[in-house]
């Protein structure tokens, strides 16, 4: 029996890991570390909450008199850690948080690691580390890191401090770097989520600038594949890029949305972009290393997925009114209120 220590996976993409990891690996037990933040929502999980292998502990991965306890108390054979502040726009009305849980919470649990030794730390990482593109190019694992948002500085950050405790302590760190998830469960604050949200609620589609930044999308359920391959099959010490081969403009993306959910393009609303020079023209992934080293690549098509998102958020409107209560509202105001 394999135990695993998640941490964030009460957050969009842990909560699809951990589904995914009890249902192919029997042999497999996990522990969930979540602080419950905004984004973090034990509602993600109901499914799984009875299952024997499955238990969660609510905490901070910052917390290290936390982390001491629950690695000498639990026999944890690797970790796998998604806990962050994972939202741009976040970053840029306050980089507190990000630096406190990105970058202190990462330190933590490397030195947690380091008083009990596990097999594998997987790191989740992404894309945004490498900065922008402009029309051309892609990022391979070995692009200089040119974070632009306090965002992607922390997660850099991060990225940088596995890579020293590898090669100061023999941590065995593994890293991936996805680019834009999409899929059920995610926070509608990010872009397809919330345009599903306005959209459904008949309210303006706010998109920065003209909408012709670039993202690279990805179902999920793809990335959970790939990690579980990196986690399993990769190269300790080694950075692994996840991409879609799906990119898409923004404008584009919100379009396909009004046109699943049969409501006008007239909603749409081009806002100056808040974002300014943090705003990353574009994202690009070259991936030949995971499809090379380990046999992955995207299966889900763009139209399927998105189809499948827009359905699922049709069918859970009461979880996204429950995720948006309270202080949602006091976020979208302070970002989007001028
Ligand atoms: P999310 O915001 O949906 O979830 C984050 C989870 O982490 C939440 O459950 C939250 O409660 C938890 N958390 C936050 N601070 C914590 C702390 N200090 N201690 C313990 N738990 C804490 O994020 P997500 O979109 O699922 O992203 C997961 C990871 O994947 C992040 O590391 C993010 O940087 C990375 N990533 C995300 C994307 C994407 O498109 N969403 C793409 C590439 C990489
Ligand atoms: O590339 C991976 C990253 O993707 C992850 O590391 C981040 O955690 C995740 O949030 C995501 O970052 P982005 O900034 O690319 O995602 P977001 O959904 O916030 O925005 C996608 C694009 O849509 C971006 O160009 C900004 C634009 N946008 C976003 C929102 C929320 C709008 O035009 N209007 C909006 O209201």
């Amino acid at each position: 029996m394999t135990r695993i220590l998640i941490t964030g996976g009460a957050g969009f993409i842990g909560s699809h890991f951990i589904r995914y990891v009890l249902r192919e690996h029997p042999d497999w037990s996990l522990v969930n570390l979540d602080k419950l933040t905004y984004a973090g929502n034990l509602k993600n999980l109901e499914d799984v909450e009875d299952d024997p292998r499955y238990r969660f502990v609510k905490g901070d991965i910052a917390d290290r008199a936390l982390l001491d306890r629950l690695l000498s108390e639990e026999t944890i054979d690797a970790i796998v850690n998604f806990a962050a502040e994972s939202h741009v726009d976040r970053s840029l009305l306050d980089a507190s948080p990000f630096i406190e849980t990105n970058v202190k919470g990462t330190q933590v649990l490397l030195e947690a690691v380091r008083k009990h030794p596990v097999e594998r730390f997987l790191q989740i990482s992404t894309d945004e580390v490498y900065g922008s593109l402009g029309k051309g190019g892609v990022f391979t694992e070995d692009s200089t890191l040119l974070p632009n948002s306090p965002y992607a500085a922390s997660k850099a950050a991060a990225d940088l401090l596995c890579r020293a405790y590898h090669k100061a302590y023999g941590v065995p760190v593994l890293i991936t770097r996805s680019s834009n998830n999409y899929g059920p469960y995610q926070f509608p604050e990010k872009l397809i989520p919330l345009m599903i949200r306005n959209a459904l609620l008949d309210k303006k589609l706010p998109v920065y600038g003209k909408g012709e930044n670039v993202r690279d999308w990805l179902f999920v359920l793809d990335n959970c594949r790939a990690i579980d391959l990196v986690f399993e099959r990769g190269r300790v010490g080694e950075t692994y890029n996840i991409g879609g081969d799906t990119e898409r403009r923004n404008i584009d993306v919100v379009r396909m949305i009004l046109k699943g959910l049969h409501k006008p393009e007239d909603l749409i609303q081009f806002i100056p972009d808040p974002r300014g020079a943090a705003h990353d023209f574009r994202y690009a992934l070259d991936c030949s290393r995971i499809k090379e080293e380990l046999g992955w690549r995207p299966t889900t098509d763009f139209a399927q997925g998105l189809r499948e998102t827009i359905d699922w958020y049709l069918a859970h409107q009461a979880w996204v009114e429950d995720v948006t209560s309270g202080a949602y509202q006091a976020y979208y105001e302070a970002f989007y209120g001028a």
